[in-house]
């Protein structure tokens, strides 16, 4: 007889000893009655535990490691691939991280002070609108760009600055923007942002660090070219540009605007606890799905956001 069993039997015998009572003189009765009701009370809370354990034993263990067969599954993994901005993010961040960047991951959901503030943008200023940002009903914002982690990276790593004498970070993110759709527009793209303070950093050493970064992704020396922007948040602040890689067709006098940088503004660093009288920083950004569509002759944009497994099975 298993443990189960044996209890039900017992619970059922209890139904004799509930029968006695009747036969029990009036001052007896209360006293017997009460240790027959704690007694059923642990016979049910036993013959429930033993149930439980009955029914955990009796699940088929599962090979969390085994493959999954090829007919019977619902989801093929076999056959799944990364996403290519997945993939290229991956290697982006591999790139600096040789050349001795920490990268941090961004964020989906940011608000007001990240976005502008922190960031320079004194509040009413014109600029703060051509970043076309949504708002969430509560009043937050996807960010519009990467550059809404500058104050978080340089906060964190204020303590670099002391150990090692520099901050040198690397924040790839999505980000989200109210524009209108096109074959070279998307409401939600990919961009990757650098940022690098120390006691000396120099707009040469920006314009290296980001050229390194174009030759190791395309795999050739590359020219580069850059024009005034503006910037709240860096001064002086430029657009980009590198030369369209003869691999990709390029033919030397086609050039190809980047994104934008410059040297970090004081008001950026002074805000982040940096004095800017001891620190000089620069940074940069610019995003990840056009230098992809370049690496592949990807010509629509809205594939990469779409879902199309006919585009995805490319990859
Ligand atoms: N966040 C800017 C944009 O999306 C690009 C940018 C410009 C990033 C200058 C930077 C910078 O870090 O220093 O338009």
């Amino acid at each position: 007889m298993s443990k189960l069993d044996e209890l039900k039997a017992e619970l059922k015998s209890l139904g004799k000893e509930y029968a006695k009572i009747k036969t029990l003189r009036e001052s007896e009765r209360k006293a017997f009655g009460e240790a027959l009701n704690a007694k059923k009370a642990r016979i049910l809370s036993a013959i429930k535990n033993s149930e439980n354990e009955a029914d955990s034993s009796a699940l088929a263990p599962i090979d969390l490691t085994a493959p999954f067969a090829e007919n019977s599954s619902p989801l093929p993994a076999s056959k799944g691939t990364k996403h290519p901005l997945t993939t290229e993010l991956d290697l982006v961040a591999e790139i600096y991280r040789n050349m001795g960047f920490t990268i941090i991951e961004s964020r989906q959901l940011d608000d007001e002070f990240h976005m502008f503030e922190s960031l320079n943008f004194p509040e009413g200023h014109p600029a703060r609108d051509g970043y076309d940002t949504f708002r969430t009903r509560e009043g937050f914002i996807p960010p519009a760009h990467t550059s809404t982690m500058q104050y978080r990276a340089l906060t964190r790593f204020r303590s670099d600055l002391d150990n090692y004498g520099q901050i040198a970070v690397v924040i790839p993110g999505r980000v989200f923007r109210n524009e209108d759709v096109d074959v070279t527009h998307e409401h939600t793209f990919y961009q990757c942002e650098g940022i690098f303070v120390s006691k000396s950093a120099t707009l040469g050493q920006l314009l290296a660090t980001w050229k390194n970064f174009f030759e190791t992704y395309y795999g050739q020396k590359l020219n580069i070219k850059t024009q005034p922007g503006f910037f709240p948040f860096t001064e002086p602040s430029l657009e980009f540009q590198i030369e369209k890689p003869a691999a990709l067709g390029g033919k030397g006098d086609d050039w190809l605007e980047m994104g934008g940088c410059g040297m970090i503004h004081p008001n950026v660093l002074k805000t982040a606890g940096i004095d800017p009288d001891v620190y000089k920083g620069f940074a940069w950004g610019g995003g990840i799905d056009r230098l992809v569509m370049l690496k592949y002759g990807i010509s629509d944009v809205r594939y990469f956001e779409s879902g199309k497994l006919d585009f995805l099975k490319e990859f």
